[in-house]
């Protein structure tokens, strides 16, 4: 079924890649500074994306929402999304700061999931914020959502996605049991890395 409005639906997708395009050299700014003033960059790697349509339409329809553009605007708040990945969980927390302290966008709201874990063992740290975006006449406040999170937290991310995407509907229980077991030594080794890391400095200053 297509959206209900071809026109808008353009407008918006350009938006939101105005809206990339902003987050990109912004964060990449905020980021560089921070390695100038501190010698040292927080940052593992990180990735930009625009949500599918595909995946839109998707997530609309298991929220059992018309395809029209403005629940689209309303209602997927990661349209624009970003994935910063680190690899200490301390590197995550100054990320979050870096994000939370610049005067370049609107923090709307954040989840700690590291500190409180999702029921299915998934960790990270969101934050989605109102990226202002320049136009010919007007500014307008566009939503991206920020997931910040270790290697080792992304890795089982993507391995519990790509276990969900293989199953037809839901986990079944043995298997979620099993996830949240490695969920706990997953964020028991970042725990213990960051230690190591801390260990480290004690050597190099
Ligand atoms: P959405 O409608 O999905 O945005 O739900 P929400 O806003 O209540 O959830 P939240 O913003 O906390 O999480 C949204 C995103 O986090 C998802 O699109 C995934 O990328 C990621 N995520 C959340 N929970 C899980 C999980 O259990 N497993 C994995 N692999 N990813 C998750
Ligand atoms: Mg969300």
């Amino acid at each position: 079924m297509p959206f209900n409005n071809e026109n808008d639906l353009k407008d918006v997708m350009l938006k939101y890649s105005f809206a990339k395009k902003v987050l990109e050299t912004e964060l990449s700014i905020l980021i560089d500074e921070y390695e100038f003033n501190n010698g040292y960059n927080p940052v593992e790697h990180i990735k930009y994306r625009i949500k599918t349509m595909e995946s839109a339409t998707k997530k609309l329809a298991k929220k059992n929402l018309e395809l029209t553009v403005s629940n689209l605007v309303r209602y997927i708040n990661d349209m624009v999304g970003v994935r910063i990945v680190c690899s200490f969980i301390s590197d995550v927390y100054k990320i979050v700061d870096i994000i939370k302290s610049s005067k370049q966008f609107i923090v709307k709201n954040e989840s700690d999931y590291i500190k409180n874990p999702k029921d299915s063992g998934y960790t990270s740290y969101h934050i989605n914020i109102l990226v202002p975006v320049h136009l010919f006449d007007k500014t307008e406040y566009i939503e991206a959502e920020i997931q910040i999170r270790t290697v080792a937290m992304d890795c089982w991310a993507s391995i519990d996605h790509k276990l969900r995407y293989k199953l037809p509907s839901t986990i079944p229980e043995p298997l979620e049991q099993e996830m949240l077991l490695r969920a706990e030594e997953m964020l028991d080794m970042d725990k213990k890395m960051d230690m190591l890391n801390d260990l480290l400095k004690k050597y190099i200053n």
